[in-house]
């Protein structure tokens, strides 16, 4: 018995093979006088694989009735193709039928809406839009893992379930196994002891706090996995469930960190400008015509540096209506981020030294004590992608800060010893993977980079 070749694999050959053993979905049958032409697809590579038939084949009846969607075992040659369009082509001896696809079958050749696809999205992988997205998605998973560990930093998993809110946004949710019909009270409130940790708990806005002590040992770390906002917004840049990457450096300051962030957006897109030039090409055809110029232009310039105080001043001097406020204090909403990066500047900006009180209680203050550490990467089409800063190493400073948010202090107490026991500099930031996939791609919506999404009142698949 051969072995199954992966159609990317067949598709890359050196030379023909006698005998190779292909499985997959049919993407187009077309039958002409003596034989029948099948594009097979498997998944393993945006182009389908030309399957010829000939009426010879003893279930040759059966096969021309198989359309679109329908799943297949074929045995054949590999041989140079005589057609325009590929170099192999795979002659068939045999083809066993794996799954047929009724008429019903939802993605026939023509084009349909995104809207219509998030409804099956179940079966929207199968089409080339979607199947080059989560491919993309997949080799960047795997760059990110490859820029930190060349550059010595250690992965660290960050629990999901927490018992403090990172972000202070209260946009949690909760984790409980008490009975919501008969839910325990002691003084009006609700008994989270008797809840299963015995204390309230949520799943995770962020693994920052986290990896933050492990910073304070391990010296270069960063977290990649699932965070959960449950923000009612229902925009095309957030979901309820996102994933992010957060690295946090020992022994660094807020200019370390813009450094690094502009190095790893500038990898990741090199990264999928090589290693994923097919199903890039698709995105520029169809998706945005300008998407290789913006992605040349993000890797080969340095991104603007912009104190928050100048970004404040070019947004009221720039004589443009915009449906929110500018005003030094306000936080800057995503009309002004998208005006600085897409038409002021034309390429990312990094805004840095945010008013503290519209910052999180971690970042680190600055001199004039009116300001924290903080910085934004934005970049065209979308805002902001990175958010981090310099964190608050001062003992005092900090658990000042806590007090000062109304936290509750008790459940920061092993935050507050970092900065206890050899507390150092340190700082880091957090890229949202699907709106950096939204950036390499052109995807206009943040629905349609992951695989499920999830947002208010959408929990389907
Ligand atoms: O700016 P944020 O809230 O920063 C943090 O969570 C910090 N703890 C990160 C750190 O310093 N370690 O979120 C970081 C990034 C944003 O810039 C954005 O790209 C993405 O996460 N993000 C979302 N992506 C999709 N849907 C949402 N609801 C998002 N909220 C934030
Ligand atoms: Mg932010």
């Amino acid at each position: 018995m051969i072995e199954r070749s992966k159609i990317i694999k067949l598709l890359n050959a050196n030379n023909a093979k006698d005998s190779v053993l292909v499985k997959g979905w049919i993407r187009t049958q077309r039958e002409s006088k003596d034989f029948s032409f099948i594009e097979l697809n498997d998944g393993s590579c945006l182009a389908n694989i030309q399957i010829i038939v000939d009426n010879d084949i003893d279930n040759y009846q059966e096969i021309v009735k198989l359309t679109t969607g329908a799943a297949i075992t074929v045995s054949g040659e590999l041989l140079e193709s005589q057609g325009k369009g590929q170099k192999w082509e795979v002659h068939a001896n045999s083809i066993e039928m794996l799954g047929i696809a009724p008429d019903d079958f939802p993605l026939q050749k023509k084009r349909h809406t995104d809207e219509y696809l998030r409804t099956i999205a179940h079966l929207r992988p199968r089409s080339n839009k979607y199947s080059a997205i989560f491919r993309i998605r997949s080799k960047l998973s795997f760059a990110i893992h490859k820029f930190f560990q060349e550059r010595d930093f250690q992965w660290v998993h960050t629990p999901i379930i927490t018992g403090s809110d990172c972000e202070g946004a209260g946009e949690m949710f909760s984790v409980t196994t008490l009975n919501m019909n008969d839910i325990p009270k002691k003084d009006g409130a609700v008994d989270y002891e008797k809840d299963f940790f015995g204390k309230e708990a949520s799943l995770t806005v962020s693994g920052q706090l986290s990896v933050e002590t492990f910073c304070l040992s391990l010296g270069d770390v960063y977290t990649f996995g699932p965070t959960f906002r449950s923000e009612n917004s229902n925009t095309s840049r957030h979901m309820s469930e996102f994933w992010m990457i957060e690295p946090e450096m020992a022994f660094a300051d807020l200019q370390d960190d813009m450094k690094l962030g502009q190095e790893f957006i500038q990898y990741l897109i090199k990264y999928t400008m090589e290693e994923c030039a097919e199903d890039l090409k698709l995105f520029a055809k169809y998706v945005d015509k300008n998407l290789m110029s913006t992605l040349d232009n993000i890797v080969n310039n340095d991104f603007i540096r912009l104190p928050y105080t100048d970004a404040i001043k070019i947004l009221e001097q720039s004589g443009k209506k915009f449906e929110f406020d500018v005003d030094w204090g306000k936080d800057l909403q995503s009309e002004h981020e998208r005006f600085l990066a897409e038409e002021y500047f034309k390429q990312p900006v990094i805004v840095y030294d945010y008013p503290k009180d519209i910052k999180a209680f971690y970042m680190r203050l600055n001199d004039d004590e009116k300001t924290v550490a903080a910085m934004d990467i934005l970049v065209p089409a979308i805002g902001e992608i990175i958010g981090g800063s310099q964190r608050e190493e001062r003992y005092d400073l900090l658990k000042k800060r806590i007090n000062d948010m109304s936290f509750d202090e008790a459940n920061y107490w092993w935050y507050l010893d970092t900065r206890k026991y050899g507390t150092v500099p340190h700082a880091g930031f957090g890229l949202g993977f699907e709106r950096l996939l939204m950036l390499v791609s052109g995807i206009s919506n943040i629905r349609d980079v992951i695989p499920f999404p999830r947002t208010p009142k959408n929990l389907e698949f």
